[in-house]
């Protein structure tokens, strides 16, 4: 069942996802090489505690950061680690604020110092990627229409699209229907409604789609071990068209 917001609810995830984005573009000064994913993460902690948030991701499914930090091959749930960053690495934060109950989700892939003109092509068709899902994520549209986009316009690019995870419904717990894939056909899956609340986050690879997973039963890397990025935006269907709740403008 797809629980439909009411615009109050949707301003209250608004707020989240505002706090969200500041919290992403203050993190963002803090990646350079020699920085630690461990360092982002108690700054994340700090962050939300200080803006009066809490990290929904901690404690979550037995997931003990604040923080998700997939580093170059590794496409998501990455651990926080206090081993440095270095020139020419990528990292994917992700991170789930609540905000006065309301729950808001958005990753990003930051460069690390300088790194190679293709790992930029990849990270740009990411981004370009996520946009292009949000701008078929209209009522009457389908689901299907999202991952679609997304799919075409990411292996047009000579990318590859993530399977195995995709993007979700998002309200009273992190994870709700619908699923939204980033791949798939048009005009197929559930009807898009005003009221709707989901995430969009597709992690393109640059080579292999297939994910390969570690032991510590979290983190999933690409199987050829090739760089893979990652956007992800919290969306809410309205009368006005898609309203992206963490977008950072
Ligand atoms: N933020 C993630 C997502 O985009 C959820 C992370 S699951 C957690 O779906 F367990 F790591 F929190
Ligand atoms: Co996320």
């Amino acid at each position: 069942m797809i629980v439909l917001k009411s615009e109050r609810e949707i301003q209250a995830m608004h707020e989240s996802g505002k706090l969200l984005a500041s919290c992403h573009k203050a993190l963002s000064k803090l990646i350079v090489p020699g920085a630690t994913t461990w360092e982002i993460e108690e700054f994340v902690e700090d962050y939300l505690k200080k803006h009066g948030a809490k990290p929904e991701q901690k404690g979550y499914k037995g997931y003990e950061y604040a923080t998700c930090a997939s580093i170059n091959e590794e496409i998501c749930h990455g651990f926080p680690r206090k081993s440095a960053l270095k020139s020419g690495d990528i990292v994917t934060i992700d991170m789930v604020v609540n905000y006065n109950g309301a729950l808001s989700d958005s990753a990003w892939t930051y460069s690390v110092g300088k790194v190679t003109k293709e790992t930029e092509r990849l990270l740009h068709v990411t981004k370009e990627a996520l946009y292009k899902g949000i701008e078929q994520s209209v009522a009457g549209n389908r689901i299907g229409d999202i991952g679609h986009a997304i799919q075409t316009y990411a292996e047009g690019e000579g990318f590859s699209v993530v399977r195995d995870f995709i993007g979700h419904g998002i309200g009273a717990s992190i994870h709700e229907s619908p699923e939204v894939p980033h791949y798939g056909l048009p005009n197929k899956g559930a009807r898009l409604k005003e009221g709707m609340v989901f995430t969009i986050e597709p992690m393109i690879n640059a080579g292999t789609y297939k994910a390969v997973r570690h032991a510590n039963g979290w983190t999933a890397s690409t199987a050829d071990n090739k760089y893979s990025a990652q956007y992800e935006h919290t969306i809410a269907i309205t009368k006005n068209g898609p309203l992206i709740l963490t977008d950072q403008d």
